[in-house]
């Protein structure tokens, strides 16, 4: 596609690193979010009016309504994330609106997040941080901050997708014997030695440390409630890199205050980012305000790729990453 002066018109909806910036200008006749604050759904179907394509973000709740609101110029959606739970998708596909997400591209990024928060909470980084930032810690002590040791343990993948496939690589270098839990086993070239467990419950009962990595779907929502926390091996530890519907707050919470399990890492959260309260006085959470793919390289890799998809687009070419959900 060449500059000319009917570029489509783009709405970005959130500031953009500058090299995605720079290209979406010269590719398209852009709106951009001058204050970089969130706007609300009236806001963005205000905004959206006269446009051809909206870049959102996992900041915009795109629900049915919303959806059904667009202005009939809008004829492409790409989202700045592999996630599109804030997608209705039903309501796009009745539409007939394409939707493109960014895969790939944030996979190592969230996995080196994911064996950061593996290791915080098993080592108690919340405690350690605070001892020295309050400047109670005292001295070193034979018995004092011990944690949990992860080498050799069992790490549980809930969704051994590629994210959870980067995960249990860096995992086996700590010695990590990697269970997983899929709606469907995999071929054994991606299980790469993985042992299979059908049943959520299964692999919960196994997991010294069990890492979230599915989708939030109707099926996964609240999937981690007090029942399977209760099935957790003792000294267990719970990460979360996915999204933070999976896990039922009130059911954690109430778990990690008596320390079953021991302790968790947490990157996503309900209602980011007015996360639970009950979170913040637990010494054994340690919590990351959603940095998954908070990386310089990854998030211009994630807005490059969203270009690529609207660029194909509008070129009439096949998208590189349609979201297909029917
Ligand atoms: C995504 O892309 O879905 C992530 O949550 C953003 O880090």
């Amino acid at each position: 596609m060449t500059a000319t002066a009917s570029r489509p018109k783009l709405l970005i909806t959130r500031q953009l690193p500058a090299p995605v910036e720079a290209r979406a200008t010269q590719l398209f006749d852009v709106e951009r979010n001058e204050t970089n604050g969130l706007w609300d759904q009236r806001t963005l179907l205000a905004r959206a009016e006269g446009k051809d394509a909206l870049l959102v973000t996992v900041t915009d709740r795109l629900d049915a309504a919303t959806i059904a609101a667009l202005p009939p110029s809008i004829r492409m959606i790409a989202t700045f994330s592999v996630g599109h739970d804030h997608i209705d998708m039903a309501a796009a596909n009745a539409r007939g609106l394409p939707v493109s997400n960014t895969p790939d591209v944030l996979t190592d990024a969230t996995a080196e997040i994911a064996i950061l928060l593996m290791l915080g909470a098993a080592r108690g980084a919340t405690t350690g941080t605070a001892a020295i930032r309050e400047g109670t810690w005292s001295n070193w002590a034979p018995t004092g901050m011990l944690g949990i040791q992860v080498t050799g343990k069992r790490l549980g993948i809930l969704g051994l997708g590629r994210i959870g496939q980067a995960v249990a690589r860096r995992a086996r270098a700590f010695d990590m014997e990697i269970h997983y839990h899929n709606r469907k086993q995999l071929p054994p070239a991606q299980e790469a030695g993985a042992i299979y467990h059908s049943a959520p419950e299964a692999l919960f009962a196994v997991s010294d440390v069990l890492s979230i990595h599915c989708a939030s779907t109707a099926e996964t929502r609240g999937l981690v409630n007090a029942a399977r926390l209760a099935l957790l091996p003792t000294d267990a530890v719970l990460v979360n890199t996915a999204r933070g519907d999976i896990v039922v707050d009130e059911d954690l919470i109430a778990a990690l205050k008596k320390e079953q399990p021991a302790a968790a890492g947490l990157d996503v959260f309900n209602g980011e980012p007015n996360i639970h309260p009950g979170y913040k006085d637990l010494p054994n959470a340690f919590l990351l305000p959603h940095l998954g793919s908070a990386t310089h390289a990854t998030r211009e890799a994630m807005g490059m790729r969203a270009l690529d998809n609207l660029e194909a687009f509008f070129a009439g070419r096949p998208l590189p990453d349609p979201i297909i959900t029917n």
